[in-house]
C-alpha cells in the first residue's frame, strides 16, 4: 500500500487562509442575505494598472503571429524582465544586484516555501512569530520539525516579535542555520530599520546564518529612511536571499508573477565542509521544477518599470495605504490599539480578547472578516489583522459596521 509522508499529519487541519474562507462560507450560507466585506486575506480588489494591461493585450497579440510566438522561455525569466528589475529595485537604491541573480517566477509563496529544498534535513531554522504560515508549514511538510506542542513546533527557534521590540525580533542567543524574516511585515506591518537590519546581517556574517528575507510587501515602503531591500544592507549579498512579488505593489495577484535574489557570492557548505553556490543550486532546482512565466505575463510586469507604469504603481499602493491610515484612526478611535499601516497595507490590532472570538464577533455583528492574529503564530493570540485591500467604500463601511457593532456593547472594546 502506497504511503504517505507522515510530516504532514504534523500540520494543523487546513491552511489558515483555507481555514477563514470555510468559516466565512458557512456565515454566508446561513445569512446568505448578508453582504459580508473581506478584509481578511490579502487580496487587492483595485483593476491592472492600464500600462501593465496594455503591454499584457499587445504580448498576446505578438504570440498571435509567427514571428511575435514564445514557447518555452528562458526558467530564470527573460532577460527584459530581470534586467528592468535588477537596475529599478536595487540598482537605483545603491544596492549591487545584476539581472542574472533575478529568478522570475510565478508567485513569493511558491518560491519562500520552496526554497527550503536545497538545504540540509537537520539545519536549525528560526522563523519570527507572528509570521506568514507558509515559512512553517514547508519546514514542517519537509521534516525539519518534531510534533505541534502548544501551538509551537518542536526543533524550531521562534523569534517573538512584540510591543516591546517593536515587532521587529531580537537576534537569537542560539545558533541557528536559516532565519527567515519579512519586513515590511506581514502580518503586523512594522517595518525594520537600516540598523535593525544591519545587525541581523552581521550577525548571519558572523555566525553563517542564511537569511531569506521576505520583501512582498517593499512597494508600500514610504519612510524613505527605511530600506526596501535587505541588499541596500552592506554585506547582505553574502547572507541572504529576497523574495519579492508584483502581487501587491502592482495588483498581480490573480495575474502571477514574482522574483527571487539569489546572490551569486553566496555559498553554503556541504557535510564535508565544502563550499557550494547557492545560486547555482537554485538555479539547477528552478530548471528541474520549473518552467518559467508567460511571455505575456512577464511584458505586463516589465510595464510596471515604465514611467506611467511607475506612476500607476505609486496610485495603487497610496490608494491601499489610505485605505490603511482610515481602518488604523477608525480603530484607535474605538479604544483598540494597533501598529502598522504607515509603510504596509496590513493594520496589527491588540483585540484584548482571544484572536478567534473577535474574528468571530466581527464576522457575525458586523459582517467583516478580518484574519485572528493566532493564526500566524502564539504571538498573535490576542490580537487580529486588517488588510487595507479592498474598495474605499467597503473600508468606510467595515469600519462603520464594526464601529455600530462594537457601540452596541455584545463586543464592548
Ligand atoms: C496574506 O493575507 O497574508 C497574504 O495574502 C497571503 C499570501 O500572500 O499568500
Amino acid at each position: 500500500m502506497i504511503r504517505i509522508n507522515e510530516n504532514y499529519l504534523k500540520l494543523k487541519a487546513s491552511y489558515l487562509f483555507s481555514d477563514i474562507a470555510k468559516r466565512i462560507a458557512t456565515y454566508q450560507e446561513a445569512n446568505p442575505d448578508s453582504s459580508i466585506i473581506k478584509l481578511g486575506i490579502g487580496d487587492v480588489t483595485e483593476p491592472l494598472p492600464e500600462t501593465c494591461r496594455v503591454a499584457f493585450h499587445a504580448a498576446i497579440d505578438e504570440m498571435g503571429t509567427h514571428a511575435g510566438f514564445h514557447g518555452y522561455g528562458p526558467e530564470q525569466g527573460y532577460a527584459f524582465l530581470r534586467e528592468a528589475i535588477a537596475a529599478n529595485d536595487f540598482q537605483s537604491r545603491g544596492a549591487d544586484i545584476s539581472a542574472d541573480e533575478v529568478f522570475v517566477s510565478d508567485g513569493a509563496k511558491c518560491d519562500s516555501g520552496n526554497f527550503q529544498e536545497i538545504f540540509a534535513d537537520n539545519i536549525k531554522i528560526a522563523v519570527p512569530d507572528p509570521m506568514y504560515p507558509v515559512y512553517v508549514d514547508t519546514n514542517v511538510m519537509a521534516g525539519r520539525t518534531g510534533e505541534n506542542v502548544n501551538d509551537r513546533y518542536e526543533g524550531f527557534v521562534y523569534l517573538e516579535s512584540t510591543p516591546e521590540n517593536g515587532y521587529v525580533p531580537t537576534i537569537p542567543s542560539e545558533p541557528v542555520d536559516l532565519v527567515y524574516l519579512c519586513f515590511p511585515n506581514n502580518p503586523t506591518g512594522a517595518a525594520a530599520t537600516r540598523e535593525q537590519l544591519t545587525a541581523w546581517v552581521d550577525y548571519a556574517k558572523a555566525s553563517g546564518a542564511l537569511i531569506l528575507f521576505d520583501a512582498a510587501y517593499a512597494g508600500f515602503v514610504r519612510d524613505e529612511s527605511l530600506p526596501q531591500s535587505i541588499y541596500e544592507i552592506e554585506g547582505a549579498k553574502e547572507v541572504a536571499i529576497e523574495f519579492r512579488s508584483f502581487s501587491k505593489n502592482a495588483g498581480f495577484t490573480g495575474t502571477r508573477c514574482a522574483y527571487t535574489i539569489v546572490p551569486k557570492d553566496l555559498k553554503a557548505e556541504d557535510s564535508s565542509g565544502a563550499m557550494h553556490s547557492v545560486h547555482a543550486l537554485w538555479n539547477r532546482r528552478h530548471c528541474t521544477k520549473f518552467n518559467g512565466v508567460s511571455y505575456p505575463v512577464q511584458k505586463a510586469a516589465e510595464a510596471v518599470y515604465s514611467d506611467a507604469g511607475k506612476a500607476e504603481v505609486k496610485a495603487l499602493t497610496d490608494f491601499y495605504l489610505a485605505n490603511a491610515k482610515i481602518v488604523r484612526s477608525e480603530i484607535e478611535s474605538l479604544g483598540l490599539s494597533c501598529v502598522g499601516g504607515d509603510n504596509s497595507p496590513y493594520v496589527w490590532i491588540n483585540a484584548n480578547r482571544p484572536s478567534w472570538d473577535f474574528f468571530d464577533t466581527l464576522l457575525n455583528e458586523a459582517g467583516v472578516a478580518c484574519t485572528p492574529g493566532a493564526g500566524f503564530g502564539s504571538c498573535g493570540e490576542g490580537h487580529i489583522r486588517i488588510s487595507a485591500f479592498n474598495s474605499r467604500s467597503n473600508v468606510e463601511e467595515a469600519m462603520k459596521r464594526i464601529r455600530s457593532a462594537l457601540a452596541e456593547g455584545s463586543v464592548g472594546v
